[in-house]
């Protein structure tokens, strides 16, 4: 059995806690905060204010998905917010294995992201400093987007260099997930499965959260 984030970008705004309670009754692992600044992803979500509010709702772990250039001026306010996963993507840090011994500094589990376009060999030498690998399935900035089938090869690859490395990260995939791909992605090594849109477009959310663990 898989673990499941719940990813909010898909619920309706208007009723924010609504979507926190549902997450809170149902068997997911813990909610997935998308974060987006309309530079590093063509889309703007929510920021500080939303995520505080988010989180007065919250009783899952908060895993935060940055899609902003320069995260690391923002590392302590995520702190503070009550974030316990924070993952930044590799291609806004220059300096990546400078950010994530800060994040785990900061008490906070470290992640990095991956593009559908880059490839996993890159991540050879951060990836000891890593807690989290997030494997996007889709290229970022939206939600309910088409599942990349590339995807199941780079968790392949993954999977090698974690047990190459004798190394303990989690691997998530992030995008287009849905109970036709979640077995397979299981089976690939995937950890966590993020879902949004499946989620929140289902008549019954928690019967589509239990139908991808
Ligand atoms: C996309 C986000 C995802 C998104 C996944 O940039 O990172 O977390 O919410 O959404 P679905 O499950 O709708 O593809
Ligand atoms: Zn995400």
């Amino acid at each position: 059995m898989g673990k499941v984030s719940v990813s909010l970008l898909s619920s309706d705004f208007g009723y924010l806690a609504d979507a926190c309670r549902m997450v809170n009754g149902s068997r997911a692992w813990s909610l997935h905060l998308d974060v987006m600044d309309g530079v590093f992803v063509p889309n703007i979500s929510y920021g500080f204010p939303v995520i505080e509010a988010i989180a007065r709702n919250a009783e899952k772990p908060m895993d935060a998905h940055l899609m902003t250039v320069e995260p690391s001026r923002y590392y302590q306010q995520y702190k503070d917010l009550g974030i316990e996963w924070l993952t930044v993507h590799y291609e806004t840090c220059p300096h990546l294995n400078r950010d994530l011994q800060e994040i785990r500094r900061l008490g906070m589990k470290a992640g990095i992201a991956l593009n559908p376009s880059t490839p996993v060999s890159v991540l050879e030498q951060a990836v000891h400093y890593a807690d989290l690998v997030l494997i996007m399935s889709v290229n970022p900035g939206f939600g309910g987007q088409v599942f990349l089938k590339e995807t199941y090869k780079k968790i392949q690859q993954l999977c090698l260099l974690r047990k190459e490395q004798h190394l303990g990260f989690m691997i998530q995939v992030d995008g287009g997930v849905n109970d036709t791909n979640s077995d397979e992605l299981y089976r690939a090594g995937a950890d966590i499965l993020v879902a949004g849109n499946y989620v929140f477009s289902a008549k019954e959310p928690l019967a589509a959260i239990n139908a991808i663990m």
